[in-house]
Formats: structure tokens, sequence, C-alpha cells
């Protein structure tokens, strides 16, 4: 046991619900157990004695990031040594105890906050997020409540640090935890138009090096030998499909608490099957929430407006949401406060080009 005092005990936050509007996005009941994390971000195994990153955390890129108000992030794994991961569903990989997961967060050059995910001896996972003091020089375990103005972006618009609650609202609430390191973020078949994708890092671990080491367990080797993508018909709608997966799809999908509004923005993905992408067909999930009438109309509309309705993005309630940055109509509802104009507009061009017919 570490010694006591540099250590403390963060639990995410048991019986926490979020009130979204008229839903409460609720902890499912694999709740992670409580976990120790240190005070200091520095004594989280990410750095080497002399400051660099530790060689044994290698460094990722999901293609389809999460926006968060312009922050350039940085992640790193670090994958217990000898241990596989379970592939075998290639949409929810697990991932063994001790399985470590960083991502940084910064402004202008800045380091501002560093999450943490460890994956525990039960299979669970504990959260935590390190703020960085003003010179970069360290960063401190946040409060488990979360720092409201923890970074301010323009004039009194801030970042917010998440309470570890938050982590769980995006990270528990689909098949999988890990949301950017996924067979889909992790393709070599990288998308060109997603938005604020970072250049692959020098030795990045992607699908082809995870195969190559011998650390994936799938059913067939024919699943992880093609580089997995979106089932689309053109390339506008493979990369508005991969930013709603990666943006949206962590709470709306068919497995978490949120399954009941019955509107999925996770896409279908082709696995090992070589060759072009298959044409004309969306998949299930999108295509169920085309023309459909939400259930929570925007304020003010007497339309009832449609999720999705082919070549009317004015009319499309998921445009509405991205473009609101309203706490009661937002989407996301946490973790932006800065509409993602690229986003927008991508999404907004693949709503307008599709056929009213379709
Ligand atoms: C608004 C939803 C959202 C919230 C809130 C959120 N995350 Fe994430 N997180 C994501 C998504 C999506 C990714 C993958 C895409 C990316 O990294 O850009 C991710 C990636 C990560 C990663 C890299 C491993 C992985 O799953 O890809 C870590 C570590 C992480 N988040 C930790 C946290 C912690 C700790 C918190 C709370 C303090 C938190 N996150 C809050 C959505 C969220
Ligand atoms: C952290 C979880 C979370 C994320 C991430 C998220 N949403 Fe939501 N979304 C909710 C909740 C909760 C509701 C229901 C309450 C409400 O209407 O605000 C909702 C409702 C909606 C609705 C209304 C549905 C209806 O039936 O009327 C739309 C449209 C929507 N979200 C679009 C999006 C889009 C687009 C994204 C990504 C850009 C997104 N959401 C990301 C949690 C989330």
């Amino acid at each position: 046991m570490p010694t006591a005092g540099r250590w403390r005990i963060l639990a995410v936050a048991g019986a926490a619900a979020l009130a979204l509007g008229a839903v409460a996005l609720r902890r499912p009941a694999t709740a992670a157990a409580p976990e120790e994390f240190p005070l200091l971000l520095s004594e989280t195994g990410l750095y080497a004695p002399d400051g660099s990153i530790h060689p044994a955390n290698r460094p990722f890129s999901p293609q389809y990031p999460l926006w968060t108000d312009g922050a350039t992030k940085r992640r790193w794994v670090r994958l217990p040594a000898g241990a596989s991961i379970d592939a075998r569903d290639m949409d929810a990989w697990r991932f063994a105890a001790g399985t470590v997961f960083w991502k940084e967060f910064a402004w202008q050059g800045r380091p501002v906050e560093t999450r943490v995910i460890r994956i525990q001896a039960d299979g669970s996972a504990a959260y935590a997020t390190y703020m960085w003091n003003a010179a970069g020089t360290e960063a401190r375990l946040a409060p488990e409540r979360g720092v409201a103005r923890g970074h301010e972006l323009t004039r009194d618009r801030w970042h917010t640090i998440p309470a570890t609650a938050d982590c769980a609202n995006c990270h528990e609430s689909g098949p999988s935890r890990i949301l950017g390191f996924s067979a889909l973020q992790l393709s070599d078949d990288r998308d060109p138009l997603a938005p604020h994708a970072e250049p692959l890092p020098a030795a990045a671990l992607t699908l082809r090096t995870l195969v190559a080491e011998r650390r994936l367990r799938t059913r067939t080797a024919a699943e992880a030998a093609v580089a997995p993508r979106i089932t689309a018909r053109d390339e506008v709608e493979r990369a508005a499909l991969g930013y709603l997966s990666s943006n949206c799809g962590s709470c709306h999908n068919a497995a978490g608490p949120l399954a009941r509004l019955g509107f999925s923005l996770r896409p279908d993905v082709t696995y090992g099957s070589p060759g072009p992408a298959r044409h004309g067909h969306l998949g299930p999930a999108i295509a169920a929430t085309l023309r459909h009438s939400g259930r929570f109309p925007l304020p003010g509309d007497t339309t009832g407006a449609r999720l999705i309705e082919p070549g009317a993005p004015e009319v499309s309630a998921v445009i509405h949401r991205m473009r609101s940055r309203r706490p009661a109509t937002q989407m996301p509802p946490l973790g932006t406060v800065l509409v993602d104009s690229a986003g927008v507009e991508l999404v907004r061009r693949w709503i307008a080009g599709m056929r009213v017919h379709e």
C-alpha cells in the first residue's frame, strides 16, 4: 500500500445522476469500484524519472476525436506486459486489469488537464483527472466534483474539469468503456475528412501494430487483417458518421441507458472484408433515425422537428442541437461550451446531400 497522505480514495460517485433536460443519465449497474489515485500526475506512471513519457506508455490517436473546444490532445496507453486485448467482439474490446489510459488536453500549447482511466481487477474502470499548474510543471488530482472554471477559453467561456460522475456519463453508457482505442478508431485506413484529427504520432499504436505485436485476441484472423471502415456511400457520409459515432455515439447507442430513446448514432463498421465499402446502405441504427420525430422537441418548435430529415438540415434536430450551446438543448450536453463549426458543417453537408427518397 502506498503511504497515507500522498494517496487518497477516489470513488466514482455511487448514486450520481445527472439530470439533462427530461432524461437523467444514470450510472449503469456495472459501477466502477473505488480506486486509489496518487495526488500528483507524476506519480501515475505516465512519466520516466527524467520527465519524458515512460517508454512503456505507447501513444495512440483515434481517427475520430472528441471535440473539446479546440483543445489539442495527446493520448497514451500502458498495456500490461504479456497481456492481450480481448477483441472477440470487434465493437467492444476488453482490456486486462492494470491497463492504463491517459489523455492530455492543451490550449495554446499549455497543458490544462490530463485524464486517466485504469482497468480494475474486476474489469471495471476507475476515473481520475489531473489539473496542471500555470507553469505546466506538475498536475494535481482534481476534486471529485470537478472544477467549473478550469481554464478560460475566451472571454468568460470556461473549460470545465469534469466531475468523475461526468466521465461515467460518456464512458459507461455504451458497449465499451474505452472510446478512442478501438478497431475503428485505430484503423490504419484513416479518414482524411475527419474533423480535428491529429497526425499520427511517431511510433503510435494502430490496429496493424497491435496485430504485429500479437496483442489482439480476435475470433478470426481475417477480422483484424483488413483495416475497418465505416459503411457509407461516399466520403462525406463516412466522415459525418465517424464524427457522430465518437462525439455522440458514446451516449446515443443501442446498449446504454439512452437506448430507450430509440435513436442511435453509432454506424455500422465493416470488418474483415477487403475492397471498397458497400454502397447504398446506412446501417440499421442510423437508418432508423431518419425522418423520426424526436421525443424532446426544441423549445418553441411546433413542427415536431425530425432527428435527421434527409435533404433538410435546417429542420433536423441533430443540427439544432449541435449548433446550440444553451445548457438545456446543446449536444453533447457536457464537455463543451463552444460550437464545433467544422463538425456542424460536415454533418450539415451530409444531411443536405441525402436524397429525399432514401
Ligand atoms: C463528453 C463525453 C466525455 C466525457 C465527459 C469524458 N470523456 Fe473521456 N473520452 C471521450 C471520447 C469520445 C474519447 C475518445 C475520443 C478522443 O480521445 O478524442 C475519450 C477518451 C478518453 C481517454 C483515452 C482512452 C479512451 O477511452 O479512448 C481517457 C483516458 C479519458 N477519455 C478519460 C476521461 C476521464 C477521466 C473523464 C472524466 C474526468 C472523461 N474522460 C470524460 C468522451 C468523454
Ligand atoms: C453525455 C451523453 C450524450 C452525448 C455525448 C450526446 N447526447 Fe444527445 N442526448 C443526451 C440526453 C441525456 C438526451 C435527452 C435529454 C435532452 O433532450 O436533452 C439527449 C437528446 C438528444 C436529442 C433529442 C432526442 C429526441 O428524442 O428528441 C438529439 C437530437 C441529440 N441528443 C443529439 C445529439 C448529438 C448530435 C450528439 C453529438 C454531437 C449528442 N446528442 C451527444 C445525451 C447525450
